[in-house]
């Protein structure tokens, strides 16, 4: 058995309610033509970077039309001196004026700054591929702004479908974005599937995610009380940004892509297993009716399904060693521990509470997962929290955005009272 909630409802294909991809997905004469113009939103985190390195060694693919990070001001310097872009955003005022000071003499692009900074460099028309990037929440809306700009969109940020799937399903039916998934998981499925038009979706059974299992994979229970944070951010096969790390490690990330695949593709959740690969070579796979697995294979580095979707539906050369099968031996898998990682659990649970869940769920381990960063509570108390935010809120209409920033806005207040230890209020 491999992850007992998937199977616990098997799903019998006549059944089938609906299933279809989260966007269309025209033929290339309807996409951007070549080289593409990119805004890659969160440049200077570990996704934007590795899109840049993608981006420098194909200039007469890509060229780079805007730049976004948020405090790493040298950094996006840096990169805004080497590719010239028209347009950079910040997150505050302030650093409007010191990227400013900090860029060569004769290049003065249009800086912006803030929520609103970011959204305009994504609905940007001088623009053909947006790359959202972005870490959390706090990606929602930028991704939102490029699906209703009917951008070619490159989604890392997991965190937007969570929230709000089934709105950025509608910006892209009313105007005709397109969505590609840079998660490698899910990227691997859009492969497996057949690409344009998803054909096979229908006839597939379930999808299987694939987890690394994270640093603690093979560790006793016991040893997760004791945690650190130099610990949690130190994965085995990927280089991550620290939250996505630390969500790795308590399979947290894996739940996010559980409700992530069930937004992406339009399944419900019993049809999306997961498997501990502890060697991540194998992507993700899709099992079919007839007892077929496809699977997507390749070397753990994001560059491979980053430049899959900002060429979509070309496919871009890219300098990685070839994965060696011979060296690599034996590829194995195993069920997830689900008592040991709760978060995996709790993700599936939340989608079982309507809409507001997932909200809930994401808020509540975005704060956690700071907190633990911050050194103020332990790596157990990540899914205590979630379960605390998850059990104690009565359930709500979260259908539209302002519905879903207010629980998100609400969680993270009751989760950090609770930390704190004062008694949440509402
Ligand atoms: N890393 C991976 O391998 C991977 C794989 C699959 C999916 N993803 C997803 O991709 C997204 C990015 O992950 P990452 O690992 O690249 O994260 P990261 O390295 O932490 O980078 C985060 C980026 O977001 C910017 N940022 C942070 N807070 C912001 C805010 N409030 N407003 C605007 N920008 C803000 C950061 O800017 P500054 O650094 O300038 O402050 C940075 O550019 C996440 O949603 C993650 O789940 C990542």
């Amino acid at each position: 058995m491999i992850d007992t909630a998937a199977h616990a409802a098997p799903f019998a294909p006549e059944h089938d309610s609906g299933a279809g991809y989260i966007s269309s997905l025209p033929g290339e004469d309807a996409l951007p033509g070549f080289p593409r113009r990119l805004c890659l939103l969160g440049s200077t985190g570990s996704i934007g970077k590795n899109a840049l390195r993608v981006a420098e060694g194909r200039p007469e693919r890509f060229t780079v039309a805007a730049l976004a990070g948020a405090t790493n001001l040298a950094l996006l310097a840096e990169q805004a001196a080497r590719f010239r872009p028209a347009r950079l955003c910040v997150l505050t005022p302030s650093g409007v004026d010191a990227l400013a000071g900090m860029l060569p003499a004769g290049y003065a692009p249009d800086i912006v700054h803030g929520p609103e900074g970011y959204a305009s460099l994504a609905a940007d028309a001088d623009s053909d591929v947006v790359l959202s990037a972005i870490v959390g929440a706090a990606g929602l809306m930028p991704t939102l702004a490029a699906a209703r700009a009917g951008k070619l969109v490159a989604l890392a940020n997991k965190e937007s479908l969570v929230l709000a799937g089934d709105l950025i399903r509608q910006a892209c039916r009313e105007s005709g974005a397109v969505i590609l998934p840079v998660d490698s998981e899910h990227n691997a499925l859009f492969q497996a599937l057949g690409g344009p038009g998803l054909r096979e979706l229908p006839h597939v059974a379930t999808l299987v995610l694939t987890a690394s299992g994270g640093p603690f994979r093979d560790k006793p229970a016991a040893f997760l009380q004791t945690v650190t944070r130099e610990q949690a951010l130190n994965h085995p096969n990927w280089s991550m940004g620290p939250k996505i790390s630390v969500d790795s490690a308590t399979l947290m990330n894996k739940g996010l892509e559980v409700i992530e695949a069930c937004r992406l593709f339009g399944l419900p959740p019993e049809r999306v297993e997961v498997v501990v690969h502890p060697q991540s070579i194998v992507h993700s796979l899709a099992r079919y009716h007839d007892g077929s697995l496809l699977a997507h294979l390749g070397p753990p580095d994001m560059r491979v399904a980053i430049a899959y979707c900002l060429g979509y539906p070309r496919r871009t050369p890219l300098d990685l060693p070839a994965v060696d099968l011979v060296a690599l031996g034996s590829l194995t898998f195993e069920a997830p521990r689900h008592d040991d990682f709760p978060c995996l659990s709790l993700a599936r649970h939340s989608l079982s509470l309507g809409a507001w869940g997932p909200v809930a769920l994401n808020a509540a381990n975005e704060t956690a997962v700071e907190l633990f960063l911050a050194g103020r509570i332990a790596f157990l108390d990540i899914p205590r929290l979630v379960d605390f935010a998850l059990t104690t809120q009565a359930g709500v209409y979260a259908d539209d955005l302002d519905a879903i920033l207010e629980i998100d806005r609400t969680t993270r207040r009751r989760v950090r009272e609770r930390a704190e230890g004062g008694a949440p209020r509402g």
